[in-house]
């Protein structure tokens, strides 16, 4: 049996007459981790939205598990409930995703929304407390919390619907240092566990440890799939599919320490 979970074949979309996605072919495999890369603008959070169903292609098929993802066939409402519980979406900007008056009731949101008992609601909602560790953020308002706070919030409601597949854009966006390490060592332990990610990032660092593939989309709206291979930290080859293989120099900040794959495994 195939373990390909999604497909996405030559879909374009266009914000009206504003072209954002090219011609773009993407399979992605349970367990991968995909890394967007790309210049601001070139559409990476677009196709974010549309993998997630936010927006319809206007060209093109998008299948999940081999079934198809279209305006039409979302409106269906079980057939939308099974897939939105598939694929949960960290968007940039966390106020856009939280909304209850608390921690636990907006993480114990969704899974009610799915229709689980009380007794394992409470289960999920105390796991993900745990496993973010924010139990000191239970009780306060989410609009009240810091960028960093939201963010754990975030990433708890949406692992609290067990979702197959995560999916995330920027999401060391506006993140203190300590704050983008111990999320890149908490995606890692994710991935580590198997779970599928499609991640949006200009971060080099969150892209070495996570990417088991990048995809790069150009100025143009397309996106090609790179074979990048890191020497280290700050210095990186790029093979290119269609050039001549060329260095690249990664810019990272240089004074820090950076935890090596190693030592942020070690950690979990
Ligand atoms: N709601 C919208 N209405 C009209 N145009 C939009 C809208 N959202 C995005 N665009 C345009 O679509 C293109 C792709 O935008 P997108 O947000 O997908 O880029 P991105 O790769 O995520 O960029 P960034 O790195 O800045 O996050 C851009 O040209 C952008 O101006
Ligand atoms: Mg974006």
């Amino acid at each position: 049996m195939s373990d390909t979970i999604l497909q996405l074949k030559d879909i374009c979309y266009a914000y009206d007459d504003h072209i954002a996605l090219r011609y773009i072919n993407l399979e992605i495999r349970k367990g991968e981790t995909i890394i967007l890369e790309g210049a601001n603008g070139s559409g990476k959070s677009t196709l974010l939205k549309l993998i997630n169903g936010l927006v319809f292609a206007n060209e093109g098929s998008y299948l999940f598990e081999g079934r198809e993802i279209s305006e039409e066939s979302l409106k269906n409402n079980k057939f939308a409930k099974w897939f939105h519980q598939k694929i949960g979406f960290v968007f940039q900007n966390s106020d856009v995703q939280l909304f209850c008056s608390n921690v636990e009731e907006e993480i114990a949101f969704g899974p009610l929304q799915m229709g689980l008992e009380e007794e394992q609601i409470k289960q999920r909602v105390d796991d993900v407390i745990r496993l973010l560790d924010i139990d000191k953020l239970r009780d306060r308002a989410p609009y009240h919390l810091s960028g960093g706070e939201k963010k754990k919030v975030a990433i708890a409601c949406i692992l609290s619907m067990n979702p197959e597949i995560l999916v995330l854009d920027e999401p060391l966006a506006g993140l203190d240092r300590p704050t983008q390490e111990w999320l890149i060592a908490f995606l890692l332990k994710l991935k580590k566990a198997g779970k599928t990610m499609i991640i949006a990032t200009h971060n080099e660092e969150l892209a070495e440890h996570l990417a088991d593939r990048h995809i790069f989309f150009n100025e143009e709206h397309e996106a090609e799939e790179l074979q990048v291979f890191y020497h280290t930290h700050r210095h990186c080859h790029v093979l290119h599919p269609k050039s001549e293989e060329e260095e690249m120099l990664v810019e990272e900040g240089i004074e820090h320490h950076t935890h090596t794959k190693e030592e942020l495994s070690g950690d979990l």
